[in-house]
This record gives C-alpha cells, sequence and structure tokens, in this order.
C-alpha cells in the first residue's frame, strides 16, 4: 500500500527530530512492504522566514491531499516579537481549523525504565501511570470571538468561551470510544460550577454517556482536577475536557511522567485523517547540536500508524523497540541520569530504527 505522508519538520530541535522519525517510518515501509510518499512543507517561523507568512496556502493544500500530516515542532525566540496573529505558534491553530482537528489525544505514561524520571514519589506512582487526555481542539475560547474595547475601567480585552452542543458531542464520543478499549473509565473535566458553557458540557457529555453503559464517568471541576493528577494521577484513565483545560492539564500529566521528550500526541478529524506531533515543543536552544530526543515522534509516528492508517502490527513494532532500546540503557541527554549509555538524536533514532 502506498500511503501520503506531509510532513512539517518546522523550526528549532523539529528538523532534528523528525528526519529520525522518517528513518523509522522508512525502516517499517521496508519491513512491512508499504510506501510512504513524504512531501515536506513549511509551517511556522520557517515559513515566516522563508515566505513571510506562518502558514503558507500551498501548506494546507499538501496537508489536504495526504492521508495524514508529521509535524516536529514551531516556533522559536527569533519571532518571539511578532504580533499575536503573525507568530508561529498560529501556524498550528489554523492547520488545527483548516484540517478540522477537533480531537487531541495526548497520552501521558511512566516507561518503566524512566520510573525514577517522575518528580512524584514512587508510592504515587506505584503500579504504573496510563492516562489519555482527549483535549476538544478547534473550538472554546482559542477560536471564539475576540477582540478590544473601552470599559469604565479603561482599555479592555476580552476572547469568548463558547461551545455548540455538536462541539461537546463529539469530542465526548472520541473520549468514550478510547476508554471502551482502555480502563472504561471517563472523567469530563470542566467549570460547571461557575461557567455557563461549562455547564452545556456537562450535560452533552451526561447524555453520550449514555450510549456507553460499561463505561464510568466521573465529572471534575478543572481545580480539583489540577490537585488529583497530582495527588493521586493513577484514578484517572481518558481525561475529556476543553480546548483551553485540556492544553493546561495535558502539561500538567506529561509532566508527572518525567519524560516529555517521550510523549506524542495525535490531533485527529472526522474520519481517519491525522496531523502527528510530539507534546514537547522546539526548545531552540538545542537545535542542530544531536542533543534532542527523537523519541516522542518516533512514537507520534506508531499513533499515524495506528489511528489513520490502520496498522497495527507496525505501530506496535515502533513501540517494541523504543522499549527494547530503553531497556538496552540508551538515553538521550534529556533522559541520562548518568548510568548506562549518553547518546544522540541520530544515534536514538538509528538505534530504534535497527530494533524494529
Ligand atoms: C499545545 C501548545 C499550543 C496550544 C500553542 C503553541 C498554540 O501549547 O499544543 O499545547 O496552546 O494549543
Ligand atoms: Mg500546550
Amino acid at each position: 500500500m502506498n500511503y501520503n505522508i506531509a510532513v512539517i519538520p518546522g523550526d528549532g530541535i523539529g528538523p532534528d527530530i523528525v528526519a529520525q522519525a522518517v528513518l523509522v517510518l522508512e525502516k517499517v515501509g521496508e519491513k512491512f512492504g508499504h510506501t510512504f510518499t513524504l512531501k515536506n512543507v513549511l509551517a511556522g517561523g520557517s515559513a515566516i522566514d522563508a515566505t513571510g507568512h506562518c502558514l503558507p496556502q500551498e501548506t494546507i493544500d499538501v496537508c489536504k491531499a495526504s492521508d495524514a500530516v508529521l509535524l516536529g515542532a514551531v516556533g522559536g525566540p527569533k519571532w518571539d516579537t511578532l504580533p499575536g496573529d503573525q507568530r508561529p505558534e498560529r501556524a498550528l491553530l489554523g492547520l488545527r481549523k483548516e484540517l478540522g482537528l477537533f480531537a487531541n489525544l495526548r497520552p501521558a505514561m511512566i516507561f518503566e525504565e524512566l520510573a525514577e524520571a517522575s518528580p512524584l514519589k514512587a508510592e504515587i506512582l506505584a503500579g504504573g501511570l496510563d492516562i489519555v487526555v482527549v483535549r476538544e481542539l478547534t473550538g472554546g475560547i482559542y477560536f471564539g470571538q475576540r477582540g478590544t474595547k473601552e470599559t469604565d475601567l479603561g482599555p479592555a480585552a476580552y476572547d469568548v468561551e463558547q461551545y455548540a452542543e455538536e462541539e461537546v458531542r463529539r469530542i465526548a464520543k472520541v473520549a468514550f470510544d478510547m476508554a471502551r478499549k482502555r480502563s472504561r473509565h471517563v472523567t469530563s473535566v470542566d467549570k460547571a460550577n461557575v461557567l455557563e458553557s461549562s455547564r452545556l458540557w456537562r450535560r452533552v457529555v451526561a447524555e453520550v454517556a449514555k450510549d456507553y453503559p460499561e463505561v464510568t464517568l466521573d465529572n471534575l471541576y478543572v481545580d480539583n482536577a489540577a490537585m488529583q493528577l497530582v495527588r493521586n494521577p493513577r484514578q484517572f484513565d481518558v481525561i475529556v475536557t476543553s480546548n483551553i483545560f485540556g492544553d493546561i492539564l495535558s502539561d500538567e500529566a506529561s509532566q508527572i511522567t518525567g519524560s516529555i521528550g517521550m510523549l506524542p500526541s495525535a490531533s485527529l478529524a472526522k474520519g481517519n485523517f491525522g496531523m502527528y506531533e510530539p507534546i514537547h515543543g522546539s526548545a531552540p536552544d538545542i537545535a542542530g547540536q544531536d542533543k534532542a530526543n527523537p523519541t516522542a515522534t518516533i512514537l507520534s509516528v506508531a499513533m499515524m500508524l495506528r489511528y489513520t492508517f490502520g496498522l497495527t502490527a507496525e505501530a506496535d513494532a515502533i513501540e517494541a523497540a523504543v522499549k527494547a532500546v530503553l531497556s538496552q540503557g540508551y538515553r538521550t541527554p534529556d533522559l541520562f541520569t548518568g548510568q548506562g549509555h549518553l547518546v544522540g538524536t541520530a544515534e536514538m533514532g538509528r538505534r530504534i530504527a535497527d530494533a524494529l
């Protein structure tokens, strides 16, 4: 089979880690007899430098014509002083909206070999941790009405949080479908004690839950959820929440695993189309120095194979290869604690490809 993939290396360490993910993808192709046709396109700071715009139309067109998108990371200090609507990060929001990527899956799991890297006490994590944050990605305050106005207190600015029932329904279904294949527990996070949009959210999630009698639904206010994540993270299986709460909670969830350089993500549209990227950023301070951990991007490729292409054995093979290389003691600088073998970006990628 031939699969068309748009590749956006982006900025900072983006090109370093994407090169390794592509290496692994090619190895999977060889081993399992698939052809992956890759097309590189620009977004973010590198697109601003080359074209004057963070998300050129050509990029959108190529992504839309592909089966999936692989993205490294965007942004960096060089573009930090641009006005809000011209920053590299706008490219991400533009891609999400243009490609209809309403469902963002952010797994946070502990790799046994790296358990000591978590900032939480060992007894809190005993037995492991495996959470997926299902974040709504194309609605809410990120995309609501915004503007500035004069008030009694002088100039003011506003961003509107708004959710349509249908937006909540479709993300809730993603969460319940996911929970069905996991530990059958959904925690919906909102601020229904204060926000009207959260009350609608909570009501619609409860309606969707009726179609999933085998899945348990809990509701938590976001402040409590933030606390529970560090107090007792093992109570969570699937967390479903709004765009902004999901932004915050997914960073928190990833941090408690201690290995932000290990965690992939998927942003899915209706159907099988998806964009896949590591959850970490562009780390401009170590760009081009063979120091970045390519594993999150490599695991993002595994998610792509699993969710967009339905290639389960291939996805499993990548995940097993990552585990094998970790258990052999290979560590990029972000994971290195003095034991095992310190390796760079390229060697980590090559070892994972070789372990396939
Ligand atoms: C993320 C990032 C983005 C977001 C930024 C860079 C626009 O923090 O993907 O979590 O807020 O969604
Ligand atoms: Mg974020």
